[in-house]
C-alpha cells in the first residue's frame, strides 16, 4: 500500500482527540492556517505572529474544543477536524458571556491579533456570531491538513467520516468558509452557500449550511474509533 493510501485509510477512520493532543494539533493548525485569507487579515503582524497563531489554536483546542468531545484526528496526526456539537454556544465574541469568559476570550484574541488588529478580530467574531444559525446543528469550527499533505484527499476523507457520524444523529451542519479555494470541497460534502458574512473590508467569509440527513437503515458509524 502506498503512503497516500495508508494516510487516506487513517483519515477515513479517525480517532477522537485527547487533551494531550492539543500542542501537536495546534502546531498543525497554525501551519495550515498561516496562509488563510481571514486569519491573515486578523492576525498580528511581525515576529510574534507564528507564536500568536500557535497559542490561539492551542487555547481554543485545550480550553474549549477538545473537552466538548468532537475533535477528530488521524492516527499519525496529519489532519484534524474541530466540530462543536449542538448546544455549545458560539462563544466567539468579546461582547457576550460573563466577565471571566470575556477576559479569557480577550486574552485568546489578543494573542492572535495583538492590539493593532484586535478590532478586526472582534469584527470577524461578531459577524460570525450575528449570522450564526438558530436550531440544533454541528458547527465545523476548523479543518486542517498538514501543508505537505494537502490535496491528497485527507481533508475530504476526514470530513466524510465525521459527517457520516453526524448523519446518524440526523443533525444539520454549519461552517464559515474562510477561503474561497475550499468552496468546492464543502459543496462536494453537501454544504450550500448562504452568502458572505464578512465585515467591511475583510476577505470573504462564506456561511455554509448542510441539512440533516435521514439515517440510512443498517448504517453504523464503526469507521470512527472511539
Ligand atoms: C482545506 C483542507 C482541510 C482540505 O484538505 P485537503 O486534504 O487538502 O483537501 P482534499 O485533497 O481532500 O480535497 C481537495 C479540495 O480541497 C480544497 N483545497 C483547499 N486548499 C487546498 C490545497 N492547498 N491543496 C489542494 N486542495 C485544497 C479544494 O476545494 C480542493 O478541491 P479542488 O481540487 O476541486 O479545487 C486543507 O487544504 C487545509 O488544511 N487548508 C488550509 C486550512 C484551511 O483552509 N482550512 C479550512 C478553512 S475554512
Amino acid at each position: 500500500m502506498s503512503e497516500r493510501h495508508l494516510l487516506l485509510a487513517e483519515a477515513a477512520r479517525p480517532r477522537r482527540a485527547r487533551a494531550a493532543d492539543a500542542p501537536q494539533l495546534a502546531r498543525l493548525m497554525a501551519a495550515a492556517f498561516a496562509a488563510d485569507p481571514v486569519i491573515d487579515w486578523i492576525a498580528r503582524q511581525g515576529p510574534q505572529r507564528p507564536h500568536g497563531l500557535l497559542r490561539f489554536f492551542h487555547d481554543l483546542l485545550a480550553m474549549r474544543a477538545i473537552p466538548l468531545g468532537e475533535v477528530w484526528t488521524t492516527v499519525s496526526g496529519g489532519a484534524v477536524v474541530v466540530w462543536l456539537p449542538p448546544g455549545s454556544t458560539p462563544g466567539s465574541t468579546l461582547a457576550s458571556g460573563g466577565l471571566a469568559e470575556q477576559l479569557r476570550l480577550l486574552v485568546v484574541f489578543l494573542r492572535l491579533c495583538g492590539i493593532p488588529r484586535l478590532l478586526r478580530g472582534q469584527a470577524v467574531a461578531e459577524a460570525m456570531e450575528r449570522h450564526h444559525p438558530y436550531g440544533p446543528h454541528y458547527h465545523l469550527a476548523f479543518i486542517a491538513v498538514a501543508p505537505r499533505l494537502q490535496g491528497l484527499g485527507l481533508g475530504s476523507a476526514l470530513l466524510e467520516a465525521t459527517l457520516a457520524r453526524i448523519d446518524e444523529t440526523g443533525s444539520a451542519a454549519y461552517l464559515q468558509n474562510s477561503n474561497p479555494r475550499n468552496t468546492r470541497l464543502y459543496e462536494r460534502a453537501g454544504f450550500a452557500s448562504r452568502g458572505n458574512i464578512a465585515p467591511r473590508h475583510a476577505p470573504p467569509l462564506l456561511s455554509m449550511w448542510r441539512e440533516g440527513r435521514t439515517r440510512l437503515a443498517g448504517y453504523d458509524s464503526s469507521s470512527l474509533s472511539q
